[in-house]
């Protein structure tokens, strides 16, 4: 069976799914939530170690004012009631992505990964105001800026998931196959789930199978 260490998602599908069931884009965005609680869980009983959730691309400023608003809201809600608990659940939080919002959400996510930066159970990256393009270009500035040899083990200190093991496993749910600028050099060799489902409508149930699916895969990394 494959070894498991880390999980990476695609959210997609909250706008639709609000539309279809509350004639609201946002009401999607907060239905997305409970998915997100469900899968923090769901990985923790897999004993997966790391879990990284894409839940704002540097893409996604081109939104409308107010959508963007809510979805902050929303995180800021979320991590003002739930840090605590992530906390006892000894989950760390990690933000991967440019903290440029405003001087109060930046602060409180600064504290929520200070807080948690001790836990080992399960680390939590978000993906906020990320895109790997962006990514990659930094790492390389900072490879020429130290005049560093240019190979992998160099050029993967200077990216945002330094340390964390690349993903097995990406999933998209929301019935679209794209990468989004999303972890491109860190999905070379990741097993690809599309999901048709949208996220507020992906479960346990889901996610389990596909765990179970990857477990079965026969990876060969380019042997045979
Ligand atoms: C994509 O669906 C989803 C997002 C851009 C936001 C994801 C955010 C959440 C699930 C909530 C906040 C997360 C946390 C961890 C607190 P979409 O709006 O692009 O859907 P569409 O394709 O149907 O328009």
């Amino acid at each position: 069976m494959n070894p498991l260490n880390h999980v990476a998602i695609i959210m997609d599908g909250n706008g639709r799914w609000g539309l279809k069931n509350k004639n609201s884009r946002n009401a999607g965005h907060r239905a997305g939530i409970n998915t997100v609680e469900k899968i923090i869980k769901e990985t923790i009983r897999n004993n997966i170690k790391f879990l990284t959730l894409y839940a704002f691309s540097t893409e996604n400023w081109k939104r409308p004012k107010k959508e963007i608003k809510f979805l902050f809201n929303l995180l800021e809600n979320f991590l003002k009631n739930k840090i605590e608990d992530l906390n006892k659940q000894k989950i760390k939080l990690k933000i991967i992505g440019k903290k440029n919002f405003s001087t109060k959400l930046n602060k409180l996510l600064k504290t929520s990964e200070k807080k948690t930066h001790k836990n080992k159970k399960l680390q939590i990256n978000l993906a906020l105001n990320y895109g790997s393009k962006t990514e990659l270009i930094n790492a390389f500035k900072e490879l020429k800026k130290k005049r560093e040899i240019i190979n992998e083990k160099n050029f993967k200190k200077y990216l945002q998931t330094k340390n964390i093991p690349d993903p097995e496993i990406l999933i998209r749910t929301g019935n679209t196959k794209r990468l989004s600028n999303f972890l491109l050099w860190q999905l070379a060799y990741s097993e690809i789930f599309f999901e048709k489902k949208l996220w507020p409508d992906f479960n346990e149930k889901d996610y389990s199978k596909i765990i179970k699916k990857y477990k079965n895969i026969k990876r060969n990394f380019g042997k045979i």
